[in-house]
Parts: C-alpha cells; structure tokens; sequence
C-alpha cells in the first residue's frame, strides 16, 4: 500500500487545560477530498490549527504522519515546506506588507526549504497574475497589504490565491465557502478542483452541504465533541443536511 498523505492516529489535543480533540482518527490517501463537517465549538478549527502547528496546543496523545513523517515533530515553516497548507476560517490581516510581496516570500521561503532556488520576478509575476485572474483577483488588490480591508469573500479568494501558488500536497480549508456570494463560490469551487490531482489530499470543513456539490468529496466525515464518529461517501452530508447531528451526538459519548 502507498503512503498516505495524511495520517492521524488517536489524536488528543488540549488549550489552557481544556481537552477540545479526544482521539481523532483520520486517513487521507493521496488524491483524495474528505469533508468534515459538524457543530459549531466540536474542535474542527482546533484540528487544522494542531496540523498547521499553531502554538497554544498541547498535544497529550497520540501523532501525526504526512507522508510518512512526523509532522508533530516538525516547526510550523517546516510543515508548510513538507506541502501543510492552512485556508484560515479567520484570514490573518497583515499590515504593510502588499499581497503581492507577502505571496513572494512565501513562495520562495518553501522553494529555499525544498532546495529549489528562487522564482525570478518576471515568472513569479506571470505565476500570480494567472493564478489571481481564475480567482476574480486583479492586480489593484495584489497591491494592497494582505487582507488588511478586504471583505470576508476577498480574504477568502485571497487564501485561495496562496494554495494555487504553493501548490500544497495537503490543503486543509477551514470554513472557505463561508461568506462567498453564489458566484464566488462557484469561483473558489473551480480554483479548488483545478488544484485536485493524484498527488495532493484535501480535507474540507464545512457547514454546508451546497460546497459539496462544487467540490464532491470522497469522503465525508463527522466531527463530534473533538473526534471523528461517523464516515461515510457524499450522501453522508445530504443526510445531516435533512435531519441535523443529533443521530451523532450519542456516538460521541
Ligand atoms: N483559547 C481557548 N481557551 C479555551 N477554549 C478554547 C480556546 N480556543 C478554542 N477553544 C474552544 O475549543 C472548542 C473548539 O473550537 P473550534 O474553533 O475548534 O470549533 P469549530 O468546530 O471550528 O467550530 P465552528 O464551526 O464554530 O468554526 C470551542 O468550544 C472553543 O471555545
Ligand atoms: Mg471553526
């Protein structure tokens, strides 16, 4: 058998002593889009922000592979340059520092981690345009600091801009259908497929079972009360959007 992309093995996690993931178990093969979906409060952001390696959590139990390596292990820039990719639910403004410039350092930050050398401006600028044109993103809001004033649906095509660039082996998106009008969805949706391939896994939070008519996953999973309780194919969301979470509530218990 291949090498998952993403392995998580009874993962607990904690914040200021309160435990929020209580064994998750989660394998993703490369190729493949899970969805996860549940509460409001159930741990799902705390999951992306433990894989991202956000500090502040504890990790108590259990651990993490991508590819086959220790990502628990590894700092936060070195997850990103072993192809981790966090689509915050919350996009993190950036003052002073135009998007365009931001999206150069962070590109070339993982191209020197991978030993590759640096893109050169001209291929860098024509990488980005592209990219932000399939987005709806032109080159006035590539001027602006990051996010700093853009809407909630801007900052989320602006995530998305960032994950065509890196070109991420595991893209995790929090929430990144949340706030796009009908159109930007479809927009985003399209972004998102293009970047689906053999090699890269994607896992997808959301609270809406429309997203995954765009971006139709392979797997669908159940977040309750900081784990995984149910997993099931696509029919799995039309059947929490029909009669809610209640059924999953006791298997959390
Ligand atoms: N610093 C903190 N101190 C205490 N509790 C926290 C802290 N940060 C997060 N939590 C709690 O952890 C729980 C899980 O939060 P998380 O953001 O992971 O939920 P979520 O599943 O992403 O919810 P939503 O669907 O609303 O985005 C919540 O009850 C939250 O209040
Ligand atoms: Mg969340």
């Amino acid at each position: 058998m291949t090498t998952p992309i993403l392995e998580i093995r009874n993962l607990h996690a904690r914040i200021e002593d309160r435990e929020i993931l209580k064994g998750v178990n989660l394998v993703i093969p490369a190729g493949e889009v899970h969805a996860v979906m549940g509460r409001n409060g159930s741990g799902k952001s705390t999951l992306s922000y433990v894989l991202a390696g956000k500090e502040d959590y504890e990790i108590t139990e259990g651990e993490v592979l991508i590819d086959g390596e220790d990502l628990l292990a590894m700092e936060p820039a070195e997850r990103a340059a072993a192809g981790v990719f966090l689509a915050f639910q919350y996009p993190i403004e950036i003052p002073g520092v135009a998007t365009m410039t931001f999206l150069k350092a962070a590109l070339n930050a993982q191209r020197k981690a991978r030993g590759e050398g640096e893109l050169s401006t001209p291929d860098f600028m024509r990488a980005v345009r592209q990219a932000g044109s399939d987005l709806n993103i032109d080159s006035e809001m590539l001027k602006r600091p990051l996010n700093v004033g853009f809407s909630g649906g801007e900052k989320k095509r602006a995530e998305v801009l960032q994950m065509a660039l890196l070109q991420p082996k595991m893209c995790i998106l929090d929430e990144t259908d949340s706030g796009l009008d009908i159109d930007a969805l479809q927009v985003v949706s399209r972004g998102v497929n293009a970047l689906r391939n053999a090699g890269r896994s994607m896992l997808v939070i959301t609270h809406y079972q429309r997203l995954l008519n765009h971006i139709v996953p392979d797997v669908v999973h159940v977040f309750s009360d900081g784990r995984i309780v149910e997993s099931g194919d696509k029919d799995l969301a039309l059947q929490l959007e029909a009669k809610g979470y209640a059924d999953f509530d006791n298997a959390a218990a």
